[in-house]
């Protein structure tokens, strides 16, 4: 079975239950696919995606700053490749995680969780390989929690079933019980509900990479990006508000946006919904990806807004077009100046994107601007940027993940 084959009907645990109610993470919305572009280009190292879903007749709505919730569901390939390994029927009927019996190969396909493997699954199968030389070998594995942790981290379950392939599971049952059920994965809303109506914009970097010899993609984002067709309802989704990472009442205050990569998509909602409002205050985004050329999603876009004068203010990081890298943060410090001022007239600013290293790069960036251009002490700047800032006057809101 190849890879772009169309999904079955979504699996009834995902059924949305018809009309009146309104649709949740328990009860998502089965929305069609209405535009698919690839944002980087030929020869980019990043496979980032705009996708349009129609949200017509769902009766949902979002503000800039929400996220769509989505289920993925596995390839096809894996699926097929999992149920030879196991060596049962793919029409073996076996229950899906709200106990409702529905075929194998469709359980696999949309309710349980095969591109990472889980600790369960090991102990499981620790408990039904035969004495030997495997089963020494997995005992190893299995008894240290942290080479454990490691074995998964970069396995799924065609790796452990090949690499194990001594076990045999009594049922299709035995083995679905050792599963994780599948979890949805949320995405910044990159439109304003009044510039599109009816439409939800996301813009999704999909997760690819390999690992032991064999090719991985994201549940969700490899979902949307290859096992999606156009103009069929069968993407299960719902909308997660954002508890503060909201627009400033007054429209009238700056805002400055900081938002790489992926984690531009709320900005390109923040600008649309600035526009549609007739928002009085200025707009200025710091923006970063690897290269210029292949990699600078939205760019026309952004250049657009910029030269009708509704993007007051646009900086650019390719980090890889020169010799030394060029992030964000380097963008904020060298503006420091006119960043500082911005914020002493009452600007929020915002973060979107990777939690790990650039938002906490962005925020020491702060931090050292509030040191040298408001001459505070380290402690005294510092203060600034995690009390008054983030804290008391609730202008500094992060969306980082
Ligand atoms: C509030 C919020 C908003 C978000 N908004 C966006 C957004 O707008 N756009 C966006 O693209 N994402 C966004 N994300 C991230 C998104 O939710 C998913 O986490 C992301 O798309 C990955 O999900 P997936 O199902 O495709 O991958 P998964 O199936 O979850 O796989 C990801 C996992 O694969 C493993 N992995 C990844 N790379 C490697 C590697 N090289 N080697 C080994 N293992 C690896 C890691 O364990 C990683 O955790 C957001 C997250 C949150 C919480
Ligand atoms: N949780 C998940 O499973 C998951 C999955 C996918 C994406 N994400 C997150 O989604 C976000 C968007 O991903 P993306 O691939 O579109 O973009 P990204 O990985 O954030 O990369 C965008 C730009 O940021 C640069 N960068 C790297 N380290 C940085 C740092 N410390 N400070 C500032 N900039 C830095 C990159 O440069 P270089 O590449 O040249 O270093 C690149 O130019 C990221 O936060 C990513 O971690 C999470």
């Amino acid at each position: 079975m190849d890879d772009t084959m169309t999904f079955p009907a979504i699996s009834p645990a995902l059924a949305p239950t018809p009309a009146t109610t309104s649709y949740s993470r328990s009860n998502p919305f089965l929305a069609e696919l209405v535009r698919h572009d690839r944002l980087t280009g030929l020869g980019s190292l990043k496979d980032t995606r705009h996708f349009v879903l129609n949200l017509a007749g769902s009766g949902l709505a979002y503000v800039p700053g929400d996220s769509l919730g989505t289920f993925g569901a596995n390839s096809p390939a894996l699926v097929d490749e999992v149920i030879g390994l196991l060596g049962f029927s793919p029409n073996a009927i076996v229950n899906d995680p709200q106990g409702r019996p529905t075929m194998l190969r469709h359980a696999l396909l949309h309710a349980y969780t095969l591109n990472r493997a889980n600790r369960k699954i090991m102990s499981a199968i620790s408990e039904r390989i035969p004495q030997g030389e495997q089963r020494n070998g997995l005992m190893e594995i299995v008894d240290n929690s942290s080479s454990l942790g490691q074995y998964i981290d970069t396995r799924d379950y065609v790796d452990v079933l090949k690499e194990f392939d001594q076990v045999r599971f009594e049922s299709p049952a035995a083995f679905i019980a050792q599963l994780s059920p599948v979890t949805p994965r949320l995405y910044s809303i990159a439109s304003s509900l009044d510039a599109h109506p009816g439409e939800v914009h996301l813009c999704v970097a999909v997760v690819r990479y390999d690992t032991h010899g064999r090719h991985k993609k994201g549940l969700a984002s490899g979902f949307l990006a290859d096992h999606t067709n156009m103009f069929v309802k069968n993407i299960p989704v719902y909308v997660q508000p954002s508890r503060a990472f909201r627009l400033p009442k007054d429209g009238a205050r700056d805002i400055i946006m900081c938002g790489p990569g992926a984690g531009v998509a709320p900005f390109r909602a923040f600008l649309e919904q600035r526009i549609f409002d007739g928002a009085k205050g200025r707009n200025w985004l710091i923006f970063g990806e690897q290269h210029r050329n292949t990699d600078f999603l939205y760019g026309d876009e952004w250049l657009n807004y910029q030269k009708q004068g509704k993007l007051h203010r646009f900086d650019l990081a390719f980090s890889r077009d020169q010799a030394q890298k060029i992030y964000v943060q380097h963008r904020l410090l060298e503006n420091a100046r006119e960043l500082w001022s911005w914020l002493q007239n009452g600007a929020y600013f915002y973060v979107c994107g990777d939690a790990k290293h650039m938002a906490r790069d962005v925020h020491q960036a702060l931090i050292t601007i509030a040191e040298k251009e408001g001459g505070l002490s380290p402690g005294g700047a510092a203060e600034y940027v995690n009390v008054t800032l983030m804290k008391t006057e609730k202008r500094y809101l992060r969306d980082v993940y």
